[in-house]
């Protein structure tokens, strides 16, 4: 597919971005009113998309060197301290929190006081990996109370967090950290990815035997249901398991999902909340077209050259759509993405979501070759 408008929405997003940052200081952003950033920080520090907006700054630096972008993705980071020093807030979105933003850091300068700050998130995730279900327990009890409720759910965003697991082994030399990602990785292939190449949302297993109890239906439309974002993160979160590890079955499980959803990409290439949601009401969700392209992009380099042409022309596909659709250039709005969805049941959908804005980004910057890579290692000689 033809790529030559991709280095103008480059230029596009430079544009845009330079304002964006300047004016959204010392903020960190989920998403927009009336097209002005929030200060999710000021509300919950604790939340899982805190480190995407550090994320986008770290890749804005990385590619202008301009200091804004630098002071930005800083100010996020030390922010997110006391998330660190919050037990309660600490559960399995540490790689989403501090891989963009204190590993980012750690790799563009080598900063101790980051490295010692990703290496506390990756302690605290590793301790939340269960050894008889051979799996790491999603989120913490939100009522609060600590009754163990939610001590056997596990999730396939989490695939997306086992990178911090991996960098941490690497970073420390200890293998412990690569055999609970791992063990992880398997129980998702195991349990999550149906026949079809379809993806579960949320697994329940008995916490004291490890036994596999039942799915949930999650932010999709419901059991059984295929939730977009969900096959995004397994498509791209299994592929960084492949990347970490070199096994062949995560690369496999990468492609089966991807198999599936493009299969389902709907001929308007504009990505729905749910594969299997009803016609009406039909929302939609640019947060799983980015990721999802992201993954594809990836998976491209990992396969034979004819069959990768297939993931990134989806890719493409997708990536063009947004940009002429489903992208607001408005220099005066701070959002990019328009019409991502959190979840299909919630009471707002198609509003923006900072993480849709990071993953459009990081997509751009894949196919201009200005990615900072915080996700992975691609210094393996991997058989194609
Ligand atoms: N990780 C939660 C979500 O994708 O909404």
């Amino acid at each position: 597919m033809d790529k030559t408008w991709v280095s103008e929405v480059y230029e596009k997003i430079l544009a845009k971005e330079k304002k964006v940052a300047e004016r959204s200081r010392g903020k960190i952003p989920y998403t927009t009113k009336d097209g002005v950033f929030d200060d999710k920080g000021k509300t919950d520090i604790c939340w899982w998309t805190n480190g995407f907006w550090g994320g986008m700054m770290w890749q804005l630096y990385h590619a202008t060197g301009e200091h804004v972008y630098l002071e930005n993705a800083l100010a996020t980071e030390s922010r997110l301290d006391a998330n660190l020093m919050t037990r309660q807030g600490m559960d399995h979105d540490s790689g989403f929190k501090w891989l963009p933003t204190a590993v980012a850091h750690y790799q563009m300068t080598g900063d101790t006081a980051a490295r010692n700050r990703a290496l506390l998130a990756a302690d605290n995730l590793a301790g939340r990996f269960n050894p008889v279900g051979r799996f790491i327990r999603a989120w913490n009890d939100w009522s609060g109370k600590e009754d163990g409720s939610f001590a056997g759910r596990a999730i396939i965003d989490c695939m997306m967090n086992l990178p911090l697991l991996y960098w941490a082994g690497d970073e420390l030399q200890d293998p412990k950290f690569y055999h609970i990602a791992k063990m992880h990785a398997d129980t998702a292939a195991r349990y999550f990815i149906r026949e079809d190449g379809s993806a579960k949302h949320i697994v329940d297993f008995d916490a004291n035997t490890g036994e596999y109890l039942h799915s949930v239906g999650g932010q999709g439309y419901g059991h059984g249901s295929s939730w977009t974002r969900g096959q995004a993160w397994a498509i791209y979160g299994f592929l960084l398991s492949y990347l970490y590890t070199g096994e062949e079955n995560y690369r496999a499980v990468s492609r089966k999902v991807a198999d599936y959803f493009i299969a389902n990409i709907p001929d308007s290439k504009l990505i729905p909340v749910d594969f299997r949601q009803p016609e009406s009401p039909a929302y939609e969700d640019s947060t799983a077209a980015a990721i999802a392209a992201c993954g594809l992009l990836e998976l491209a380099k990992c396969v034979p050259e004819k069959e990768g042409d297939k993931y990134e022309n989806a890719a493409l596909e997708m990536l063009k759509a947004l940009a002429d659709r489903r992208c607001s250039w408005d220099e005066d709005t701070d959002n990019l993405l328009e019409k991502c969805t959190a979840a299909y049941h919630d009471a707002e959908h198609e509003f923006s979501i900072i993480y849709g804005d990071y993953y459009f980004i990081e997509a751009v910057w894949k196919l201009m070759g200005k990615e900072l890579f915080i996700w992975g290692n691609r210094n393996k000689s991997l058989p194609i």
